[in-house]
């Protein structure tokens, strides 16, 4: 009896995908729960500060993404979407390498990207007890106060720890602020660009397909870390040589399949996972329904003038990816916290932290969750009128952004000054105007303005929509369209005689623009209505989320507790595996190319697909990458991963490369608030379609050359630990 409950809890565990984000010095402490889920290496062959490891690695990526080495030349590898701006930049109409796809035939072929960075971790530390005994004690309920107090010590160990070095040094709040880690970091400046597939392969699907399984995109990019001759970080130069890394990823092409350990290691941007059912209740019943109406009316607008004119197609292609990307991840992650039942489920948890703290005799306790109920009632109508001015301001009518840049000219103050600055904005107008589309920015502002004004406290609002009403009988329509027809900001040849006028005469033109004027009265109205009592509430809620917090692991002390992302390098296992997202419905983990041609659109934005694809699957001509005549594009697994794990590896129990992480599914996206180890998978470019596509498609052997390749899948090898190879 007893062996059969103990089989039984083995048998869960390995049933189960694990949520959680796990630092990397923390590994050590969940190595168990690692190796019985099928792990085959140590936790020190994954993290280790004495000699090269896995997190040697693993790249930030400008910033926001992953990437992973995978040559001793510096070679590293992330997503299409992670290398678009950089593919961008390097394209014009002769070299379009967004359509026709770029491969580098040698080094000297590789193209420099000013700006673009590299960064390594070198080792984190927990230096929770050098931060918060040293806290001042009349600090400790005050927020700014105590984020001035721990900056300062914060900063003192980061230089110290530094000194003499090339690398640069962070001390970052984990928990809302009950641990710290100090990051020390290495950061490349030399970041060239070696290949990339077409957009028809690497954003295959577009935004159709985006959020969604079955996938068919080969979302990848390659590019190439350049050092000084030293190895070290250089600024951008010809002298400069690939980088020689501490260690590279073996590729495994020798066969991945469902059922597999898997694990990914990258920077993932943000979870809430200890929200108070008020938080949760905010995003559910107001933010995300209310974000979701704004950005579905001005997709209407945008997607009704894509489809009826090629000209802005193009124009506004990017401007809609940004807004639908996250208007379809809030859609799911509403469905997914409904049929989680998140709330009821947070309520209850609430119900038993009251219990205990009550038992406890913690009056502390007892009070934060009252704090935090009164808090989030005061928070609401401000972190309303704060999203709803994002969504105007960032992605609603551009006029409202775009007249922002021209606020120097409309308070004119010195003479050299506005004419400097009069050249400059002539100067951005072609690139502005290039994507501008007056009628549909108007439109845009018309479907808008009504759900910001029947959403947002009239004390919050912007002053000037006061004239809705005085000028134009609530008519939010008339107001919009008499700002068009009267503003120069909105017309290119208007506002270019405008910029040449004489500084005092132009400052008049701008001061009276009724695109300049709504504009200036929506920041001042957010920087004076809303901004300062949303910062105060906000650090008051942050005070009370860290006693919160700090209840809840004290009153578990047998559970590990994983913080929260924040950019920060983070491990989360499970395996290769499909899914069942929802009554009668099956995904499997692995789609294929077949698939690619079934979707195939000849001549559509999204769905066409380059000839010599068709031709290689026609041919079946996969050379050592298909499996049994067929080619594998993309697989999902149980891997808990948020925005900025785009480009993360996702390795093998050996450590190996199998898969490129750059999505979850749509029934996955709660995940940043609540894990569903059923429902949750991320989706992964296969490796072996990666370098099918560099090798057989582009013809660019070379680089797989670099690569080491192992071919025997994982049960091949001896069982039990085994050990890595570390190159160098
Ligand atoms: N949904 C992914 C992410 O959040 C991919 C976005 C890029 N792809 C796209 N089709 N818009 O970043
Ligand atoms: N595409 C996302 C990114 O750019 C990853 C998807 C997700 O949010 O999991 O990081």
């Amino acid at each position: 009896m007893r062996k059969l409950l103990v089989l039984g809890f083995l048998f869960s565990l390995h049933l189960r995908a694990h949520e959680g984000m796990w630092l990397p010095t923390l590994l050590k402490g969940i190595e168990g729960d690692l190796h019985t889920a099928g792990l085959r290496i140590t936790a020190e062959d994954i993290y280790s500060i004495n000699h090269g490891s896995i997190k040697d690695a693993i790249v930030h990526f400008g910033g926001g993404c992953t990437a992973e080495v995978i040559s001793t030349q510096g070679l590293i590898l992330t997503n299409h979407h992670c290398g678009f701006s950089a593919i961008q930049e390097q394209s014009s109409l002769e070299n379009d390498y967004l359509k026709h796809g770029f491969w580098a035939k040698d080094k000297a072929a590789e193209l420099r990207n000013p700006g673009l960075t590299a960064t390594f971790i070198i080792r984190m530390e927990d230096v929770t007890d050098r931060i918060l005994p040293n806290i001042p004690a009349e600090a400790s309920d005050n927020e700014a106060r105590r984020r001035e107090a721990v900056g300062k010590l914060g900063e003192a160990i980061a230089k110290e720890a530094v000194a003499g070095t090339h690398y640069q040094a962070v001390v970052r709040p984990f928990n809302y602020g009950n641990s710290y880690f100090l990051i020390i970091t290495e950061t490349f400046r030399d970041v060239r660009l070696v290949g990339t597939p077409p957009s028809s392969i690497g954003k295959f699907g577009g935004d159709t397909d985006n959020w969604m399984w079955p996938r068919h995109t080969g979302d990848f990019s390659i590019f190439r870390i350049y050092a000084g001759a030293d190895n070290k970080p250089a600024d951008p130069s010809d002298a400069n040589v690939p980088f020689v890394p501490r260690h590279s990823l073996p590729v495994n092409i020798g066969g991945v399949k469902e059922g597999d350990f898997a694990m990914i290691f990258g920077f993932p941007g943000n979870t809430q996972r200890y929200l108070s059912s008020y938080a949760v209740d905010y995003v559910l019943n107001t933010a995300d329904p209310l974000r979701i109406k704004m950005r579905r009316a001005s997709l209407d607008v945008i997607d009704d003038a894509m489809r009826s004119s090629d000209k802005t197609r193009i124009q506004y292609a990017d401007k809609q990816a940004g807004i639908s990307n996250a208007w379809k991840k809030w859609i799911g992650e509403v469905r997914g916290l409904k049929e989680l039942r998140t709330l009821d489920k947070k309520r209850e948890q609430e119900g038993i932290f009251t219990d205990k703290a009550q038992k406890m005799d913690r009056t502390d306790l007892q009070a934060v969750l009252p704090t935090l109920k009164d808090l989030y009632a005061q928070y609401v109508p401000l972190a309303t009128a704060r999203d709803l001015f994002v969504e105007m301001v960032y992605y609603g009518p551009e006029v409202l952004r775009f007249a922002d840049g021209f606020r120097e000219l409309a308070e004119a103050g010195d003479e050299a000054k506005s004419k400097a600055k009069a050249e400059e904005r002539l100067s951005v107008l072609p690139g502005f105007f290039k994507d501008y589309d007056v009628e549909v920015d108007k439109r845009v502002f018309k479907a808008l303005l009504p759900i910001y004004r029947a959403s947002v406290p009239v004390a919050m609002q912007p002053a000037v929509l006061k004239e809705i009403d005085t000028r134009f009988k609530g008519n939010s329509d008339a107001w919009v369209d008499a700002l068009y027809a009267r503003s120069v900001l909105v017309d290119e040849a208007k506002l270019t005689a405008a910029l040449k006028l004489k500084p005092k005469k132009l400052a008049k033109v701008m001061a009276n623009d009724p695109a300049y004027k709504a504009s200036r009265s929506f920041f001042s109205s957010f920087l004076e209505q809303v901004r300062p009592q949303h910062a105060v509430l906000s650090d008051r809620i942050e005070t009370a989320m860290r006693t919160y917090v700090k209840g809840m692991m004290e009153m578990d002390p047998g559970r590990t507790f994983w913080p929260d992302a924040n950019s920060t390098l983070r491990l989360s296992y499970g395996k290769v595996e499909g899914s069942v997202p929802r009554d009668g419905a099956v995904y499997e983990a692995f789609s294929t190319l077949d698939g690619v041609v079934e979707k195939y659109i000849p001549g559509d934005a999204e769905f066409d697909a380059p000839q010599r694809l068709l031709e290689l699957h026609a041919a079946k001509d996969y050379g050592e990458y298909g499996v049994n005549g067929t080619m594998p594009v993309c697989f999902t697994s149980s891997l808990h991963t948020t925005g900025g794990n785009s480009g993360s590896p996702v390795l093998n129990a050996r450590g190996e490369l199998i898969g490129l992480n750059f999505d979850r599914t749509w029934e996955s996206t709660m995940s940043d608030i609540q894990f569903d180890p059923d429902k949750c998978r991320n989706i992964c470019v296969d490796l072996r379609y990666v370098l099918f596509i560099v090798d057989k498609f582009a013809g660019a052997k070379h680089l797989v050359d670099e690569m080491q390749l192992v071919r025997n899948p994982v049960e091949a090898s001896i069982p039990g630990i085994i050990q890595l190879p570390i190159h160098r």
